[in-house]
């Protein structure tokens, strides 16, 4: 194990509003309990413009990207169950097993996960400007960096045979479109599933929905190209936004944008008695409303999903194996494999809604 630290870059977050660009860092090793972890590829996800534009509060300092995958280089003392090489996932949210979510089963809640502070606390600080000045890591992770020392906990060992870029999109997109359709809604084979929003997030709810043996699993967007793509994950229906109210009377409906008024739409669509499951963000503070009578006497329900109610350490191993099994078609979601320097166009292309998901290959 070295003791020198690692030469590196990563691309730092340093306030809403300033453009984040790559800059050379460097990384101490792992401590007890932590995996030095090199980056194989990272997925640009919504969440992480969110970030960008200052829609979400987080600190300043930080390298950003939550979705991504690499191989395990050098573990710290005391790590059981991982090795060097192994292919890793990493999780955004690692928990802690003894908080009261996590002991009510309900791991993706946790209040005292791994990486909580974005690794600014003086304790958790492992990378470095070249000047000395501490520098954090997204959600414990920051994946736009090339390597990263993370929570043993935080690092999810996958069938090696999983492509990176792939194993990169189970880290967020892939579990938390899936884990919507499986674990919070609880979708059940026959039931019908309308998905509103077909980005990274929204095809993979498709595919989950597809894979539960739905039916009929109807897929909508503003952009004719993301219908197409839809298809291709098996959707049986595709309408363009203008054309929602032909999905009316869904068992579930799924809004995977994070618009208010996508959001009313949604408990709009779906059936009396059916689900309405949210799992797109918007901007901090934004309220949405309904209509309080008629969702009463329609008894629809409305559930919140964060990071599709999975346990990443069941969750990602169990998605990679049905990727390498053929049952999900993982591979539609990637539109282009680009370099760390070209995040900020990859950011311009989602605010067009352009493209499934661009990944960052180291
Ligand atoms: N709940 C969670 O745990 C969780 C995890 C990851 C991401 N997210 C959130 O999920 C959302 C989606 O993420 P993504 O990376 O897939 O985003 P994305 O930008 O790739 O996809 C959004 C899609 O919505 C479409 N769209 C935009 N406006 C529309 C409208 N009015 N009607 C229909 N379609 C419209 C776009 O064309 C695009 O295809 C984001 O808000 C993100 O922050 C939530
Ligand atoms: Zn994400
Ligand atoms: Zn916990």
């Amino acid at each position: 194990m070295t003791e020198q630290p690692t030469d590196t870059r990563g691309v730092i977050f340093d306030g809403p509003g300033r453009m984040p660009r790559v800059e050379e860092l460097l990384l101490d090793p792992p401590q007890r309990g932590e995996v030095l972890v090199r980056m194989a590829a990272a997925g640009v996800c919504h969440s992480d413009l969110h970030v960008r534009d200052g829609e979400w509060e987080r600190p300043a300092g930080i390298v950003i990207g939550h979705e991504g995958a690499g191989w395990v280089e050098e573990l710290g003392e005391g790590v059981e169950g991982l090795e060097r090489g192994d292919l890793v996932v990493l999780a955004w949210t690692a928990p802690c097993r003894h908080c009261d979510a996590c002991r009510r089963d309900e791991p993706w809640l946790c209040s005292q996960p791994a990486g909580s502070g974005h690794r600014l606390r003086d304790e958790d600080v492992r990378l470095r400007r070249p000047t000395g000045e501490p520098v954090g890591a997204y959600g414990g992770i920051g994946t736009f960096g090339q390597h990263q020392v993370v929570a043993a906990s935080a690092a999810i060992r996958i069938d090696r045979r999983t492509p990176p870029e792939i194993a990169a999109l189970i880290g967020c997109a892939v579990t938390t479109g899936i884990g919507a359709v499986r674990n919070t809604a609880r979708v059940e084979a026959g039931e019908s599933v309308t998905v509103i929003g077909l980005g990274g997030v929204g095809l993979s709810a498709v595919m989950g929905a597809v894979a539960q043996d739905a039916h009929p699993v109807t897929a909508i967007d503003t952009s004719p190209a993301k219908l197409e793509l839809a298809a291709q994950s098996g959707a049986h229906r595709t309408l363009l936004a203008s054309e929602a109210q032909q999905s009316a009377g869904a068992d579930h409906v799924l809004e995977c944008i994070g618009l208010v008024e996508t959001v009313e739409l949604a408990i709009d669509l779906v059936r009396p008695g059916g689900t309405v499951t949210l799992v797109g963000m918007t901007a901090q503070g934004h309220r949405a409303s309904f209509d309080v009578y008629r969702l009463v006497e329609d008894g629809k329900r409305i559930n919140g999903s964060n990071y599709g109610s999975a346990d990443p350490a069941t969750d990602f191993p169990r998605i990679a194996r049905e990727y390498l099994d053929g049952r999900l078609p993982l591979d539609l979601l990637i539109t282009e494999r680009i370099g760390l320097e070209q995040l900020d166009d990859a950011f311009a292309a989602l605010r067009r809604g352009d493209g499934a998901r661009r990944v960052i290959v180291y």
